[in-house]
């Protein structure tokens, strides 16, 4: 096997035009697929279902009615539960509903509003916001809305670049903040080190209020070798600025993203102050669904650990696929790609200049992938080479076409960037 920008013009041109034909014989197809959204297939939902089924009692284990207000920042037993399977501290922690996302969108109102312990309210000031890329679209886009400047920082497979978020923070009081997603990042699957972490919790930064966004997603989602997530709060406290990181965390690929449990965790007073402006929302979030999840999982860390493998058994064969489509290209010198140690996602990078390009001619034939470019800021990848592909949701012979087509689409892509 030659490495193609070996071949000679005449040699490519002929590939293209092949490659061309079979584009055109798959749009023919008509088909209709789709690796674009992390999310669980019905199969691995399936595994959630008597979740449902109800609950023999509303009472929680302190005596509490679980269908009245009250208990604002969550039930013991869900606290405990989550405690023993991430290692945040009960009370560094509060319950929220269904969405970690939510709860990150509201740590974003408070800092622009009512400001950050030790800061003024974001609001008015040069926000900037460092942004690991590749990295999670709607991270990029939720501190985007708010007006925060997105800087791309470059991702290692240790985490972000540290050498670059350091002097970026330490030069620029505007710069006030960092996405991170410890474990099995989106898109990339790399795992944020104990140094990594260790050098966020201690970095000088020129803002006083800089925060850290660590958004422990796919905590305890291993799918080969087990990884766990450094402890943030632990790091920062030990660094001397316990208020610098939010974790956040949810059921939400454990059972159901559409009904799951979240949680914020922070230092002392940063979760006191989450808790009070949520007082000022609501009462309480729903109790019912944490008692209702923590009855499920018999309130037993092992077992939702057993769950998560037989979730992981559903879904390593999906990422094989993938895997093993991806390898038909090693050695052409056309694409790169890195197994994920865990999570959701398998990250690919294309010669520069054809990711767009492949997800159009994908597009052209019936398959549908994540936007090139999503997985940066603004949604514009410098080197317009990165593409998410989000096994998940589609049965493993969906998989096997769709990648079938994207390897079509990436020779083609290719052969036309090299003779252009
Ligand atoms: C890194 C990351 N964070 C958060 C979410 C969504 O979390 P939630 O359902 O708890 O809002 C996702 C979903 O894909 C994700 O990949």
């Amino acid at each position: 096997m030659r490495e193609w920008h070996t071949l000679s013009t005449d040699e490519l041109l002929d590939i293209k035009s092949g490659l061309e034909k079979q584009l055109e014989e798959y749009g023919a197809l008509g088909l209709d697929l789709d690796l674009s959204r992390g999310k669980p297939s019905s199969d691995m939902l399936d595994l959630s279902n008597e979740i449902a089924g109800g609950l023999d009692g509303f009472i929680s284990e302190d005596g509490a009615d679980v269908r009245n207000y009250g208990i604002l920042t969550g039930l013991p037993e869900m606290k405990r539960l989550f405690s023993a399977l991430t290692g945040v501290p009960e009370e560094s922690m509060v319950i929220g509903g269904n969405s970690s996302l939510a709860l990150m969108y509201q740590s974003f109102v408070n800092l622009y509003l009512f400001g950050a312990t030790g800061g003024d309210p974001w609001m008015g000031q040069k926000v900037k916001i460092l942004c690991p890329s590749p990295g999670y679209d709607r991270h990029f886009g939720l501190a985007s809305d708010f007006g925060a400047e997105l800087i791309a920082v470059p991702m290692t497979d240790e985490g972000p670049d540290m050498d670059v978020a350091e002097k970026l923070a330490a030069e620029d009081e505007a710069v006030k903040g960092i996405w991170v997603v410890p474990l099995y990042s989106n898109p990339g699957g790399a795992v944020t080190s104990g140094k990594t972490a260790k050098r966020l919790a201690e970095m000088k930064t020129a803002a006083p209020d800089f925060r850290i966004f660590w958004d422990n997603a796919y905590g305890i989602h291993h799918i080969w070798e087990e990884h766990e997530a450094p402890d943030i709060l632990k790091l920062c406290l030990e660094a001397g600025c316990p208020e610098r990181a939010y974790v956040y965390f949810s059921t939400s690929k454990i059972n159901f993203p559409g009904a799951g449990v979240s949680f914020i965790a922070a230092g002392p007073e940063e979760a006191k102050k989450f808790a009070a402006h949520m007082n000022r929302q609501m009462i309480s979030y729903d109790k019912i669904n944490q008692l209702r999840t923590v009855k499920f999982f018999g309130g037993d860390p092992d077992v939702v650990r057993a769950h998560m493998k037989r979730l992981a058994d559903r879904f390593r064969p999906k990422f094989e696929t993938v895997f093993r489509c991806l390898s038909q290209l090693d050695g052409l010198g056309i694409l790169e790609w890195k197994k994920p140690l865990g999570g959701y996602f398998v990250a690919i990078d294309t010669l520069p200049g054809c990711a767009k390009r492949v997800v159009e001619l994908a597009k052209s034939a019936g398959v549908t992938l994540t936007d090139a470019g999503a997985t940066w800021p603004y949604g514009d990848d410098p080197n317009d080479s990165n593409i998410r592909i989000a096994p998940s949701y589609a049965d493993g012979e969906q998989i096997e076409k769709t990648m079938e087509i994207l390897l079509v689409c990436i020779k083609l892509a290719s052969a036309e960037k090299l003779t252009s």
